[in-house]
């Protein structure tokens, strides 16, 4: 899909959809006056009709609501499409992002080529990187493994977003970050889209480089000698129960030139299946644990997206991954690892086998100078009960990195929610026989979770993400398919990229 920015007259406009957003009317029988960019002279003709269609309650401007016109007069277009923005004042990014989704979505199976949405705001640009990603986002299908011959029929060419005053800052820039950002985030979700037999920890690895390869990025592979020399004893006993072997993935970005003294590392979860282990899982519904890897492919593609759009800081990601499985060698509960750290660890539970991957990757981080981690993994099922489908659960042990953080995500429209992190619950963690358990007992279990994480990552200031219940779409959104999000790496590229403003 090409995307493209246009300035051009809207009613020149020759595509096989145009269309605009148009909000909930603000007083009753307000009508056609409140119809969003109502000053365009292409719209304004259609006004008898929008006014019919609001009469009759077929289109009252309400989120994402669409309407369709075929042929309207005095607009090269062949369609009108009116898509509902809800109340204008609370319109922002994330509705543009989610209306241009929306539009591709809805368009493309009717057959719809090119679609040109007006977005007019008074500040000309700010909703141009937005609408991009919404568009390159709302293409994406997880359907990679259906045969179907007729998919390939319906697809969009090209998506223009179209701005009627221009405002100060370069639109095609705008344009061009949102189509590199989303097309990263794409890239995370086809990771996540493959299953456990066409992605091994190995493949993930082969990825990793050939990524990195592309964008000219450095990438180093440790692997299971390397590791077993380092002394990453919690990583590899998750690995020994399976005959693919894990690696670490180290990718460098490095800028130009930057402020001394701050490095941040980028981990992520990468377990490519996660039966259990000897703690295994129940069979319904395990086959959704393909998508445990899902934090590691956000990290990879935030550094596909930090590799071209250069902020201003050494970023370094880390990426544990294995597969936890159970055969003759499989690590038992009551196993006791040395992790990297030299702290030992009681392995009570091998389904809690995210966070002694993790373990090893955040200390590998600390050694190799991080000033600030962020991780990003699937760590728990409990954060889904916490918060449900809509939050990142977020942990840390610095209050004011966290603030910059949860600025950066609201900025790229991913909603976190901050849990406690109160001394008393690390007292839920304790072993008879070690110096930590893997699991705490019944209660707060993404808290316990994140605590097992912070005994590794102090005292560099830190931040968590429990993606667990926010990386895979159990069904469709009107902006999003079925399947993997690619969530969280809208907040790291962010991150990254607003270092220097947020300090
Ligand atoms: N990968 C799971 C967490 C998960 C659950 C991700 C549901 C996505 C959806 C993780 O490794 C796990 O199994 N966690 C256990 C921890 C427990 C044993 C303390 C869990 O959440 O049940
Ligand atoms: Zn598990
Ligand atoms: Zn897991």
């Amino acid at each position: 899909m090409q995307l493209k920015i246009e300035t051009a007259q809207i009613e020149k406009i020759g595509v096989d959809a145009l269309a605009v957003i148009c909000f909930e009317a603000e007083q009753e029988g307000a009508a056609a006056a409140t119809a969003g960019p109502a000053a365009d002279p292409g719209v304004a003709a259609q006004s008898g009709w929008l006014a019919d269609l609001r009469a009759t309650g077929e289109f009252t401007g309400k989120l994402y609501e669409m309407a369709v016109l075929h042929r309207p007069q005095g607009v090269a277009a062949k369609r009108l499409v009116v898509i509902g923005g809800g109340k204008r004042d609370k319109f922002s990014s994330v509705e543009v992002r989610r209306v241009a989704g929306t539009l591709v979505r809805s368009l493309k199976p009717k057959g719809v080529r090119s679609i040109a949405l007006v977005v007019d705001t008074p500040n000309g640009d700010e909703y141009v990187t937005p609408a991009a990603e919404g568009a390159v986002l709302g293409d994406w299908e997880a359907d990679k493994y259906k045969s179907d011959p007729k998919k390939n029929e319906k697809k969009l060419d090209r998506f223009s977003v179209i701005v009627p005053r221009v405002g100060s800052g370069s639109l095609e820039s705008a344009l061009e970050r949102g189509r590199i950002i989303a097309e990263s985030q794409n890239l995370t979700r086809d990771l996540v889209n493959e299953p456990a037999n066409k992605l091994t920890p190995g493949d993930l690895a082969k990825a990793a480089q050939k990524m990195a390869g592309d964008f000219g990025l450095e990438c180093e592979l440790l692997n299971q000698e390397r590791m077993a020399e380092l002394g990453m004893g919690a990583l590899l006993g998750v690995a020994q129960g399976s005959t693919n072997p894990p690696f670490l993935i180290v990718i460098k970005y490095r800028p130009a030139s930057s402020k001394a003294g701050c490095h941040l590392a980028l981990v992520g979860k990468g377990v490519t299946f996660d039966t259990g282990g000897i703690s295994i899982k129940p069979s319904d519904g395990m086959e959704k644990m393909k998508y445990d890897m899902a934090g590691a492919a956000a990290v990879l593609g935030a550094m596909r997206a930090i590799s071209q759009l250069k902020p201003p800081i050494p970023v370094t990601a880390y990426v544990p991954t294995v597969e936890n499985m159970l055969n003759g060698n499989a690590q038992r509960p009551g196993d006791i690892v040395h992790s990297l750290s030299g702290k030992t660890i009681e392995v009570l539970n091998t389904d809690a086998e995210g966070r002694l991957i993790l373990a090893d990757a955040i200390t590998y981080a600390n050694r190799n100078g991080a000033t600030h981690i962020v991780d990003a993994a699937t760590l728990t099922g409990a954060i889904g009960i916490a918060l449900g489908h809509y939050n990142i659960g977020a942990f840390t042990n610095d209050e004011e990195f966290l603030q910059r953080f949860l600025k950066s995500a609201r900025a790229a429209g991913e909603k976190t929610w901050q849990l406690p992190m109160d001394e008393e619950y690390k007292e839920y963690l304790k072993s008879a026989f070690a110096d930590l358990p893997n699991i705490g007992g019944r209660y707060g279990g993404s808290i316990t979770a994140a605590w097992f994480l912070r005994e590794f990552a102090d005292p560099t200031p830190w931040v968590h993400l429990d993606i667990a219940s926010t990386a895979w779409l159990d069904e469709a959104k009107g902006w999003l398919s079925k399947g993997p999000t690619g969530v969280a790496v809208r907040s790291f590229v962010h991150l990254a990229m607003d270092w220097n403003s947020i300090q």
